[in-house]
């Protein structure tokens, strides 16, 4: 581990959508929650797209771009490397890494399969850096705010999960087949999305024990080849040739959590109009809250207040009370906002207070055994729908 005031020096592999926001992360992580951590040195950004990686460096003040994942490894000055490109690359860049001694933040899902995410898994036991996992919707002030109030029992006995990913970004038949199209049934909406709403699930109410009741579709079977670089879910020139889609547009599930709790998810990439609809309700017998990602200021909370009058749930706008936003924000009022953004630069924060071995670290970050656990959840969401919708158990949580 880093322990002195020496800078640290970070590299993020993928200017994609993502990569960009780790970039970002980065570049702010010391301007959050004050003094701390040592000096951070923006050292690279790599990407096999060149021309995506010179902007990003640029943009994101990094001091160059390298052209391959390899050129990162091979660089000794480098400590800590967020890895943000397509999830059949984490493994075998995770495993150089941690190799050559680097601290390693790797993007969801864990892996492109069961296989490499286990060995994923096994890496981490026997390494002696960081490994963590970028399962950035835990450090959303609301969704941790109603995480306390669950932990506090404030909800009373748990009645009900119900969580949702709705998205809109393969909506259009022409979009390009990427490689988010790629990859068996599990690493469509399931991996992309679900594997975010799960982690939260077991975040908020705890492990899940088993899934039943699945069933996957897909609504666009063929998509057209890219004629060039895909970013992100970004429209790109696309040819007259259709690929084949290998993986899920939509899914929905139930599971039982090891506590008895029921809950009920659904995912989708083609929901018309909901660019990043990630929400939950979290009911029991005392209380109720609610968290909706397009309204990512605020929650809802009910209890039994005694002013019979007054009942209902209370908007909490997020403010210095919630986790996170008091020396999280510039503006540290109650109501201005608390970005997908910022989420990244608490994620950074979050990295490299356990890579320096900082006093006084906020909340560590996901591990890849955490992220296998998901992993192993989708498995078994696939496994239930191929059975169909038989109950599914999922291996206990560690
Ligand atoms: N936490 C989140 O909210 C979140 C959001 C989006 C994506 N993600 C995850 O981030 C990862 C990347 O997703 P994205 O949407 O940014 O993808 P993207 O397609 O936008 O970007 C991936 C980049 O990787 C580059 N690349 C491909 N092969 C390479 C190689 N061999 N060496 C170096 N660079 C290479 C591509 O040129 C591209 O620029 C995925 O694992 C995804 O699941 C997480």
């Amino acid at each position: 581990m880093t322990t002195s005031a020496k800078p640290v020096s970070v590299a993020v592999i993928g200017a994609g959508m993502a990569g960009r926001s780790h970039a970002a992360g980065y570049r702010n992580v010391n301007t959050v929650f004050g003094a701390g951590l040592p000096p951070v040195r923006l050292a690279a950004i790599a990407d096999a797209n060149v021309v995506l990686g010179e902007d990003a460096a640029r943009r994101y003040g990094f001091e160059k771009a390298l052209p391959s994942w390899e050129a990162v490894v091979e660089d000794p000055t480098i400590d800590a490397v967020s890895i943000v490109v397509g999830n059949d690359l984490h493994r075998p860049i995770a495993e150089a890494l941690v190799a050559a001694g680097k601290h390693v933040l790797c993007e969801k899902p864990l892996a492109g399969s069961l296989e490499d995410a286990r060995a994923m898994a096994e890496l981490e036991r026997g390494a002696d850096v960081v490994t963590a996992v970028g399962y950035s919707f835990r450090r959303s002030p609301g969704i941790a705010a109603i995480r306390e109030h669950v932990r506090a029992g404030e909800l009373g006995d748990l009645t009900l999960f119900s969580g949702r990913y709705w998205c809109d970004y393969a909506t259009d038949p022409n979009g390009p087949l990427a490689w988010r199209f790629k990859g068996g049934p599990g690493s469509g909406a399931l991996g992309d999305v679900g594997s975010h709403v799960i982690d939260i699930a077991e975040y908020v109410a705890g492990p899940i024990a088993a899934v039943s009741g699945a069933s996957l579709s897909t609504q666009i079977p063929k998509r057209p080849l890219p004629l060039g670089a895909v970013v992100g879910h970004n429209a790109a020139p696309v040819s007259d040739e259709f690929g084949e889609v290998e993986n899920e547009d939509t899914a929905s599930f139930t599971a039982r959590f090891e506590s008895g709790l029921v809950g009920t998810f659904s995912v989708t990439r083609t929901g018309f109009g909901l660019p990043n609809g990630l929400a939950f309700d979290v009911l029991g017998l005392g209380g109720r809250a609610a968290f909706d990602q397009h309204r990512p200021a605020e929650y809802l909370f009910d209890d039994a207040q005694p002013e019979v009058r007054t009942r209902g749930a209370r908007q909490v706008i997020a403010g210095p009370q919630l986790p996170y936003f008091a020396g999280g924000v510039p503006m540290e009022a109650p109501g201005v906002g608390a970005s997908n953004a910022d989420h990244f630069t608490y994620q950074a924060r979050a990295f490299l207070d356990q890579v320096a071995s900082v006093a006084d670290p906020q909340p560590v970050c996901a591990t890849f055994a955490n992220a296998l656990r998901t992993m192993e959840i989708i498995q078994a969401v696939v496994q239930s729908s191929l059975g169909g919708g038989a109950a599914v158990t999922v291996p206990p949580a560690a």
